[in-house]
């Protein structure tokens, strides 16, 4: 019933057009919101480069965009530097709390405790965000965390008048969010609130004040950081101040790739995005170059995106566990998978997992900037879930993530966005869970393109179906990339999904004829944040999702 009810909402909502892309000149800002793209051009226009105007939208985003990403959460920032061509990832992925091990999350029976790594204190992994912003501020930016927090913080103290999307999902959430601590706020009195509501989140304002004032220790450690742990504990966490007080970035090598002439640069580990464009990419390149909306090629990306996906289940965090990587990406490996690929057929895989259903509905947050010297940044960041674990640390304002849903509890358990993996993603104290979000940048002749999405395992896929259309057509069409229908596949289920209305009926018989499952899900998914600046001298161009979309089953 409740099911059916929220099918109604989401049938009735149609896809409102998400342009929050701001271009100028050499530079270009897109973001998934108007509020936080103003941030970030705000901050370029002051003289700051990408990496401050970055800290300056993460903040904004986590402030107007409250249930997709924060400073309760984390992210990857993929960073080019144009003085010297540097190109790392920022990782700033959460961390499991040293007290939560795998045993938390069943129950006598050894059955799944239902939402424990969705909802509440034990759903929350040390957050990273906060960590990662003010790293990039200080190794990579020009600007003080007091000048690129201000839009943020005024926004957060001052308020801002809510859209369309946030009446959906706090509509979505309603119920969550009237039951749990903290997070009234986000509510107008006790209801979700119609558009034009003006939100003000005065605790969230003190937290990036602290933040502006002290750097990272404003919040991993002092008033802010024994909130959190009284908050998290309270919700039935086991969170500890050393666990904050040790969260650090990491700075990673990206995982590059070669495909067809062209430089791709995207999220290394604990992300599984990258190896997966890795696999796909050495995978296709044997393949003749075609258009991927072409139920031919629509084929070939599906077996490469399922054999892709097969080996995501030997991915883990690289600094706990040992993952093949150079095996995975060896020709040996590449050349074997080109060959079972049948051109006719999908590949019956034995289904190593047991089918079973799953929904939800998820969020996160990409933007991607580049500024007229040529600095560059791709970042998604998350809070994983709507809302994340649906609580708000005391006083802080600060919502917390649910990230501890991506770790693998069993190998017969799926997550919520069905995906199934291995030992390498078991929970462990300190390790961080494995990630889809996959910023990229990707260069060839004509440019250099910039992107990324939310959507889960469908991240993937999306930034895949992107990068295979730019490198395809000579003329750039940075709206089309946004804009094109899209499918994805994981592998378990063995399906192949689809978008409603993305696909004609002779297209969807021709791959049915191959022996694909098709799924046709019931909302177009993505919010999709492009860039590009073309060779040269040519203006940057930014555009963002025509769908703004955050919510869809999987
Ligand atoms: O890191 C991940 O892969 C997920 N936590 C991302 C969640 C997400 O993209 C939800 N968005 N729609």
């Amino acid at each position: 019933m409740m099911l059916r009810r929220l099918f109604l909402v989401l049938a009735v909502v149609c896809c409102i057009p998400a342009l929050h892309a701001a271009d100028s000149s050499r530079s270009a800002v897109a973001s998934a919101h108007p509020l936080a793209t103003a941030a970030g051009t705000a901050t370029l226009a002051r003289g700051g480069n990408a990496f401050d105007a970055a800290v300056a939208v993460a903040a904004a985003l986590a402030v107007v965009e409250p249930y997709s990403s924060g400073l309760g959460g984390g992210g990857f920032f993929l960073l080019h530097r144009a003085s010297d061509r540097h190109q790392v990832m920022i990782d700033a992925r959460e961390t499991a709390p040293s007290g939560i091990e795998v045993r938390h999350f069943f129950d006598a029976q050894g059955r799944p405790i239902k939402d424990a790594t969705t909802r509440g204190g034990t759903a929350a992994a040390i957050p990273g965000l906060p960590a990662g912003i003010a790293h990039l501020a200080q190794r990579y930016g020009t600007l003080s965390l007091r000048e690129t927090l201000a839009p943020a913080i005024r926004l957060a103290r001052e308020g801002f008048k809510t859209d369309q999307r946030y009446a959906r999902i706090a509509k979505l959430r309603e119920a969550m969010l009237r039951a749990t601590p903290g997070t009234a706020v986000f509510l107008d009195d006790g209801r979700a609130p119609a558009p034009g509501f003006m939100l003000r989140q005065p605790g969230l304002a003190d937290t990036l004040e602290h933040i502006a004032r002290d750097g990272a220790g404003g919040f991993y450690q002092g008033a802010v950081a024994q909130d959190l742990v009284a908050a998290v504990n309270a919700a039935g966490g086991i969170w500890r101040p050393e666990d904050l007080a040790a969260y650090r970035v990491i700075e990673r090598e990206p995982v590059r790739i070669v495909y067809r002439g062209a430089a791709i640069t995207a999220a290394a580990l604990p992300s599984a995005g990258g190896i997966a464009l890795a696999q796909v990419l050495g995978m296709l390149g044997h393949f003749p170059q075609a258009d991927v909306q072409q139920p031919e090629a629509a084929h070939l990306v599906a077996e490469a995106l399922r054999r892709a996906f097969r080996d995501r289940t030997r991915l883990g965090d690289p600094d706990q566990v040992a993952v093949p990587v150079s095996e995975l990406l060896g020709k040996n490996k590449l050349n074997q998978y080109v060959k079972s690929i049948d051109r006719n057929r999908a590949t019956p895989l034995p289904p190593v997992f047991p089918d079973e259903g799953g929904a939800g509905s998820r969020n996160t947050t990409h933007f991607s900037i580049v500024d007229a010297a040529g600095n560059r940044v791709a970042a998604t960041l998350t809070i994983n879930l709507l809302f994340g674990a649906g609580f708000v640390g005391g006083g802080t304002g600060v919502l917390l993530n649910n990230e501890m849903d991506d770790f693998t509890l069993r190998a017969d358990v799926a997550n919520s966005f069905r995906l199934r993996g291995g030992e390498a993603n078991a929970v462990a104290p300190g390790k961080r869970p494995l990630s889809s979000m996959t910023p990229t940048f990707v260069e060839d002749d004509k440019g250099v393109l910039i992107l990324g999405a939310p959507g889960g395992s469908r991240i993937i896929s999306q930034v895949l179906l992107a990068t295979l259309e730019y490198l395809r057509n000579p003329q750039v069409d940075i709206q089309r990339l946004v804009a094109m229908p899209r499918y994805h596949h994981q592998y378990w289920p063995d399906q192949l999904e689809i978008e409603p209305e993305g696909f004609s009926e002779q297209w969807r018989n021709a791959l049915e004829a191959k022996g694909h499952q098709l799924r046709v899900v019931n909302r177009k998914w993505g919010n999709m944040q492009v860039v590009f600046q073309p060779k040269g001298e040519g203006a940057a161009q930014a555009a963002s999702d025509p769908r703004g979309s955050d919510v869809a089953w999987y």
